[in-house]
């Protein structure tokens, strides 16, 4: 099949997924809804009337749960198949960069993981969508924080440039990525963790994508994994976007 065809197939496919994914989600808030009242109800039941009590309990339990975990699965697939439109402004990466790991500095010293923090000393104007960005990053330092399986636990984050291209590198000394799994680890719903979704890095993928720009992973089984998300500057995506200039707004000028 000539790749074109192939394309617009799957094109439908994901719409098609998509619609399904979103026809789904009413039932399943009513599901929910309906679980916490029924949770609620058993948890009032007098004790001596009704011996089954605590077994219809536990089980009106698990049905919330797993009534949940669908729900957010479900929010994840329909936020990669539907991904929001890029607001896009003009940024500095490195401020970007030091947001995110400001939001997550409490969780890492509290996990007694050592974050070192190496910023490129001078501005890395990018146009970006701020939020998207930050998402994608807080992705990739939530897995390498959960990956790191060491006494000696460390996330180094460093950004700079390399081949005229401005870039973040996420590194962790955890439990790397065993070579069989390393082409699947960008597929969907692919996980190897017990409670993972499998959503995070083809949402990573896609937003960096957004941006012109690309992930490269290198990884040592028992060593550790670095990603590196490699963007564009400032003229080098207009150059490459002609068609999608976004206002040249200062940096903060959107907030
Ligand atoms: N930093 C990392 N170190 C080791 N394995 C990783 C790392 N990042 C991702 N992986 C592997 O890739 C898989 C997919 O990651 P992701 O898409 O974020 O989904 P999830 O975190 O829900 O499992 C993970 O389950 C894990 O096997
Ligand atoms: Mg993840």
């Amino acid at each position: 099949m000539p790749a074109t065809r192939t394309r617009n197939k799957l094109a439908d496919l994901g719409a098609v997924a998509a619609g399904l994914a979103h026809e789904i989600r009413n039932p399943l808030n009513s599901l929910y809804i309906n679980g916490q009242l029924l949770e609620e109800m058993l948890s009032e039941l007098p004790e001596k009337g009704v011996p089954q009590k605590e077994d219809l309990l536990s089980l009106a339990r698990a049905n919330l749960k797993v009534t949940q975990r669908l729900n957010d699965t479900l929010s994840g697939f329909l936020r990669f198949a539907r991904p929001p439109a890029m607001e896009l402004a003009l940024v500095d990466l490195n401020r970007i960069v030091s947001e995110t790991l400001r939001f997550l500095e409490t969780e890492l010293a509290y996990r007694g993981i050592l974050l070192k923090t190496k910023l490129c000393p001078t501005p890395l104007p990018v146009l970006a969508d701020e939020k998207l960005l930050k998402q994608a990053l807080l992705n990739l330092l939530l897995n390498a924080q959960q990956a790191i399986d060491k006494e000696e636990k460390e996330i180094r984050v460093t950004t700079g440039v390399r081949a005229g291209r401005p870039f973040v590198r996420i590194r962790d000394n955890g439990r790397g990525i065993p070579p069989s799994d390393r082409r699947n680890i960008f597929r969907l719903f692919f996980t190897t963790r017990k409670n993972g979704s499998g959503l995070g890095l083809p949402i990573v993928r896609q937003i960096v994508r957004q941006h012109g720009g690309a992930v490269y992973v290198r990884s040592r089984e028992g060593q550790g994994t670095t990603m590196t998300v490699a963007l564009l500057f400032e003229e080098q995506f207009r150059a490459m976007f002609p068609g999608r200039l976004p206002l040249a707004l200062p940096e903060g000028g959107r907030q």
